[in-house]
């Protein structure tokens, strides 16, 4: 491949010292721009202020102040039931967080096991867990937290790299989930295919309780009219006997606001009955209060929709920023890729090999805080050192603008060292 095309050894040399400049610039400006998680920004949570100023209707007919409906408010079931196409007893309205609801899970099944499960997983030597990289840092967290030992596989423009998938999970009892980001994935914003779904849910499994966490975090957070679609993967499985093998979570963090929305799971009913005989003991019940005033303020599953047009029309201008100054300062220079996702909240950037983790650190020496370089992928080490995660939805517009700037100048500063070396 041909890095900075055209360009002569001197030329390299005296464009070095230009962008050296650059930096010095922008380290006199005294930056101090964060990109480093997919947070939303002030403006797509006021638009849910409605739940909090007093302008909602709260009258209530059962009283929702008491203790009871372990497993969610009748109107919440109904409405997640309907947005996530399940039944309302395949589903569990949690707390605030799905991130939780999988720490549960996997908690449960390490103490417990799954009901299809003949032992608890702890009870095995090791037990591991397939990571499709890059991917989600908190999910690895969660395994490591867990001594849940991490296989990273590949992702795909489909999914992850199912060949390897299917190799691994045939002939390897210990092997007894996957993490799956299907829509919009943290952080590639890639969508799985038909064809993905389809294997996950018929694949042979060497473990009978072999569980595929579906975290589809960003299901309904379309940037703009040509959203993905997704393949149901409980339906897949159920057609292929495999309906125990999923369990589905989403929530409401980036519909309404992160750390007061509220969090749902949904699974077959076997799962589910499951589930909920251990909620029993773990608590009365989640915050009743903040079901209905979602459900107050979002009813339907149209009203839902109509909320997240106006996000993406927060957002869609921030995306189109950090690719057209992508585009302005490093397209054509074969330095980088990076994608144009239909949704989510990440941009995917691959620099050249062996400069993720230099691009990062001259970003932050100049003001510019991005998620750390490895981050996502298990143990923190992405093999080739080539991935960053741009999460552009917090910072203002003029901010992101000047963000990238800094970062597309790092990239070729890095990378000409590198070509010079
Ligand atoms: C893929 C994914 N799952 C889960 C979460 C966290 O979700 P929650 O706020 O519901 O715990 C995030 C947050 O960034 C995410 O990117």
């Amino acid at each position: 491949m041909e890095y900075f095309k055209g360009k002569s050894h001197e030329e390299l040399v005296m464009y070095q010292n230009e962008l050296k400049q650059k930096l010095e610039k922008f380290k006199g400006m005294g930056l101090n721009l964060n990109m480093a998680r997919g947070k939303p920004c002030k403006e797509q949570l006021d638009l849910s202020n409605a739940m909090i100023d007093g302008s909602i209707d709260f009258s209530i007919n059962i009283d929702y102040r008491n203790y009871g409906l372990l497993d969610g408010i009748p109107e919440a079931k109904k409405l997640f039931a309907e947005s996530m196409n399940v039944l309302e007893e395949e589903l569990i309205i949690g707390g605030n967080s799905s991130l939780n609801l999988m720490y549960d899970t996997l908690v449960r099944a390490m103490l417990f096991g799954t009901v299809d499960s003949i032992k608890p997983w702890s009870q095995y030597e090791k037990i591991k867990f397939i990571c499709p990289s890059p991917g989600y840092d908190r999910h690895f967290g969660i395994c490591e937290d867990l001594g849940i030992e991490m296989i990273m596989v590949p992702m795909t423009d489909d999914g992850p790299d199912m060949d390897r998938v299917e190799e691994l999970v045939q002939s390897d009892e210990t092997i007894k989930g996957i993490w799956c980001i299907p829509k919009y994935s943290n952080p590639t914003g890639i969508t799985y295919s038909d064809e993905v779904v389809d294997r996950l849910a018929s694949m042979k499994c060497a473990a009978n309780d072999f569980r595929i966490m579906w975290d589809n975090a960003y299901n309904i957070h379309h940037l703009n009219n040509n959203g993905d679609e997704l393949k149901d993967l409980l339906i897949a499985c159920k057609k292929t006997n495999n309906s125990n093998r999923v369990y589905m979570y989403s929530s409401t963090s980036k519909v309404t606001f992160p750390g007061s929305g509220i969090a749902v799971m949904a699974m077959s009913k076997e799962n589910a009955d499951d589930v909920r005989k251990h909620m029993g003991y773990q608590t009365i019940g989640s915050n009743k209060i903040n079901q209905l005033m979602h459900v107050r303020f979002l009813p339907t599953a149209d009203a839902i929709e109509a909320h997240m047009m106006k996000h993406a029309e927060i957002l869609e201008p921030k995306f189109d920023k950090v690719l057209e100054v992508l585009e302005r300062e490093i397209g054509g220079l074969n330095i980088a890729k990076w994608n144009n996702p239909n949704g989510g909240y990440f941009i995917n950037l691959d620099v050249m090999e062996g400069c993720a983790k230099e691009v990062v650190a001259c970003c932050l020496s100049h003001g510019v805080t991005l998620t750390p370089a490895g981050a996502t992928f298990p143990y923190g080490k992405d093999p080739r050192d080539t991935n960053i995660r741009i999460a552009p939805t917090f910072p203002p517009l003029e901010e992101l603008e000047l963000a990238i700037e800094v970062l597309a100048t790092c990239i070729q500063y890095v990378a000409i060292h590198k070509i010079l070396a």
